[in-house]
């Protein structure tokens, strides 16, 4: 039966009336329980989309896909669209692979795989364009209560909710296949105090930052201070603060310092699935707080505003290095120099340093940027330094490199990250080094890697040990998993492989990543861990490998909040039941 829409904003708490909606499905031998989707009788009428549409301040959109103006009809599921326009598609086909960009437009995925990669910027205006795993609808939400109006359409709908902000997901956790999604990308404010007196022990300074706040306005408005100051975000500048990097952990540059940006929050307000705006700190939710501090991104509730502490910006230096197959004569030669590079990983780590890096197999490179030394000396980086480049040297290893010094570790994350680029299609795994690992069987190490590249794929490596500088009775007030505090590398597996290319194809590239490429490193280091953001969510025993012994208290909060599944996201606390089924698309929940 359908439901007048007119009460759904004060009807909220009757969750069990409306379970009634939703459909139920076969799929490979199982019953499904299935939200409502385009095309379902559930799906809402236009009249009810409208009434929602005058209630979020005429906010809500239908969805085309980023370059749907390369196109003269969008086939989408409410309908064709006329949508060619030649000077957007010029905007559109130029900028695709910029990030900004990209966050700037309401649903991107950022990394394409996961959209199905349909529709792509094309110069043949008559090509098809569908909206493949792009969302249906979206809220551009610009107040708390148009994020508690979708909340709770959704949940009176059973819609498949998504929350976007700046669609950076590896994991395609901000697209969905028929979902409604809420944008939290306008939430930019930004203040800072000197004496935050919250509770949990700490008064000093903080900034306060808006869900859609990135790294580099935060990064810029903490540098305008005077005092200068800095806060832990991750290396790319464009991702969003506090959605999913706080939710998955966050580590960045400061990580050897401070431990993950997860470690340094404060305080969060957050849109809990009842549609109640609350706080989250060390005495008010203090469960809440702590998973949300990461226990898994779009699981526990709409993160609206968080607080995290800042510290003094220092002078840093830093170095490159780049070995290719060019500067040496043979692939002997390259993986000695990659064993002489990553052996120093502990010595890294050990001395504070971050480091960056990029290994992959077609020409075989090694592109190291940066080593960065925070409150360090160039000279005393070199120190620091000096005994790989004397390895390379006493090998007869070819290789290029440079160094800077700053007066500030801003000026330095400003001139020495290299822009990422948006727009490739991949899937994207990856695994944590454990130190007992390196320091035992460093030839296994390596012997992975070269497992890795020769199966095409690449690796991203960040050394840095998110215990060395955080004091022990820190560690566990995150709910990230306790091993981290324990690693000295951290590897993002990157397989190509095109959204739309058949589906054997897919599955091939898939089974590889989880098993060839990620089940060598795996192997290689059995005391690793794997980071929630960064990679595969079909890797066997995700629970323990996210958040070992922090997982069944995960699931239990996540309850608590979200006892229906009004949130999803792949492979968080809790999901085991859910599927997107049929081929990736229909979210529902497995009955037997
Ligand atoms: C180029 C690049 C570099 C990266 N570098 C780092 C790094 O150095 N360190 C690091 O830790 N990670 C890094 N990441 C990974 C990053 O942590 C994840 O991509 C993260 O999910 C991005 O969060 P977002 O909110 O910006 O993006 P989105 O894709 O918009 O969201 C990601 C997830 O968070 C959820 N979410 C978003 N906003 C909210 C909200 N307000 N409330 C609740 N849930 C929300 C979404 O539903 C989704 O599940 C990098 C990613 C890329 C693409
Ligand atoms: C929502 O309202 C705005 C403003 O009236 C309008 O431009 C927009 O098309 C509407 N959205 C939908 C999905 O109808
Ligand atoms: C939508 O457009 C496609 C391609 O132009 C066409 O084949 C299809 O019949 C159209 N559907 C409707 C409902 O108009
Ligand atoms: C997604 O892409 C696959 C090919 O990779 C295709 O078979 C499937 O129909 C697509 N689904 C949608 C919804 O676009
Ligand atoms: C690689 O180069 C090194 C140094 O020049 C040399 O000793 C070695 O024999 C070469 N190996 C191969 C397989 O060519
Ligand atoms: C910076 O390094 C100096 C020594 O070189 C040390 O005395 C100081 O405590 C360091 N500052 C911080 C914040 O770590
Ligand atoms: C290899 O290294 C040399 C010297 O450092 C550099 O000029 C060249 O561009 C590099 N090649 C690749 C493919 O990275
Ligand atoms: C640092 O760079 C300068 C040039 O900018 C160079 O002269 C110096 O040798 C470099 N130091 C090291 C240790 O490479
Ligand atoms: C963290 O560890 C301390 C000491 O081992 C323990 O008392 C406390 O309960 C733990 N807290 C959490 C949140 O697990």
């Amino acid at each position: 039966m359908r439901t007048s829409i007119f009460g759904f904003a004060l009807l909220s708490g009757v969750d069990a009336f409306f379970f009634s909606k939703g459909t139920t499905r076969q799929w490979n031998g199982n019953t499904y329980a299935c939200k409502c989707f385009p095309g379902d009788s559930c799906w809402p009428s236009n009249l009810e989309w409208n009434i929602l549409n005058a209630t979020v301040g005429g906010n809500l959109r239908v969805n085309l896909p980023p370059a749907a103006s390369c196109y003269n009809t969008f086939q989408g599921p409410l309908g064709n669209i006329s949508t060619y326009d030649a000077s957007k598609c010029a905007m559109v086909t130029s900028n695709f692979g910029d990030e900004q960009f990209q966050v700037e437009l309401p649903t991107a995925g950022l990394w394409t795989y996961f959209t199905n990669d349909t529709c792509r910027p094309t110069t043949n205006p008559s090509d098809s364009c569908t909206l493949g795993h792009y969302p249906v609808l979206y809220i551009t939400a610009k107040t708390v209560g148009h994020i508690q109006t979708g909340i709770a359409f959704a949940k009176l709908n059973n819609l498949r909710l998504v929350i976007r902000n700046t669609g950076h997901d590896f994991l395609g956790r901000s697209v969905g296949w028929g979902s409604l999604v809420i944008n939290t990308h306008s939430f930019k404010s930004i203040s800072t105090t000197n004496s935050w007196t919250g509770p949990g022990g700490y008064s000093g300074p903080a900034i306060t930052a808006g869900a859609g706040v990135q790294a580099f306005e935060a990064l810029a408005h903490l540098n305008s201070l005077s005092p200068k100051r800095i806060m832990v975000t991750g290396e790319c500048s464009t991702v969003g603060i506090s959605g999913g990097l706080v939710q998955g952990g966050g580590h960045g540059p400061l990580t050897n310092f401070h431990g993950f940006l997860a470690d340094t929050a404060l305080q969060f307000k957050v849109i809990t699935a009842d549609g109640v705006l609350r706080t989250a700190n060390p005495s008010v939710n203090p469960d809440l707080f702590w998973a949300l501090k990461g226990g898994g991104p779009a699981s526990y509730g709409v993160i609206v505003e968080a607080t995290y502490k800042t510290f003094a910006d220092l002078p840093s230096s830093g170095f490159t290095l780049d070995i290719n197959l060019s500067t040496n004569q043979n692939e002997t030669l390259f993986w000695e120099a990659v064993r002489a590079f990553h052996s120093y990983s502990t010595h890294f780590v050990d001395n504070g340093l971050y480091v960056y890096y990029e290994l992959g197999p077609v020409p075989m490179t090694l592109h190291v940027q940066p080593i960065v030394g925070i409150n360090k000396t160039i000279a005393e980086l070199q120190a620091i330094v000096q005994p790989l480049f004397n390895d390379l040297n006493a090998l007869g290893i070819g290789y290029l490199t440079t160094n800077q010094s700053f007066s500030t570790f801003y000026d330095l994350y400003n001139a020495m990250f290299e822009p990422e680029m948006a727009g490739n299609s991949a899937l994207t795994g990856g695994w944590t080094l454990a130190r007992t690992d390196v320091e035992n069987n460093h030839p296994a190490i390596i012997q992975s890697f070269k497992t890795v590249l020769s199966a095409g794929s690449f690796i991203v490596g960040h050394m840095w040990n998110a215990g060395h500088g955080l004091s022990e009775s820190e560690w566990n007030k995150s709910a990230v998993h306790p091993g981290f505090r324990n690693v000295v590398d951290k590897l993002i597996t990157i397989v190509p492989v095109s959204g739309n290319a058949p589906l054997v194809e897919k599955a091939e590239a898939q089974n590889r990543l989880t098993n060839v490429v990620d089940g060598a490193l795996r192997a290689a280091s059995p005391n690793g861990v794997s980071y929630v953001n960064e990679a595969d969510p079909f890797q066997p025993n995700w629970q323990t490998a996210f958040w070992g012994t922090n997982y069944p208290r995960l699931v239990s909060i996540r309850q608590r909040y979200d006892p229906t599944g009004l949130f999803y996201a792949v492979s968080t606390p809790g999901t085991e039941k859910w599927e997107q089924i049929e081929y990736g698309t229909r979210l529902c929940k497995k009955l037997n």
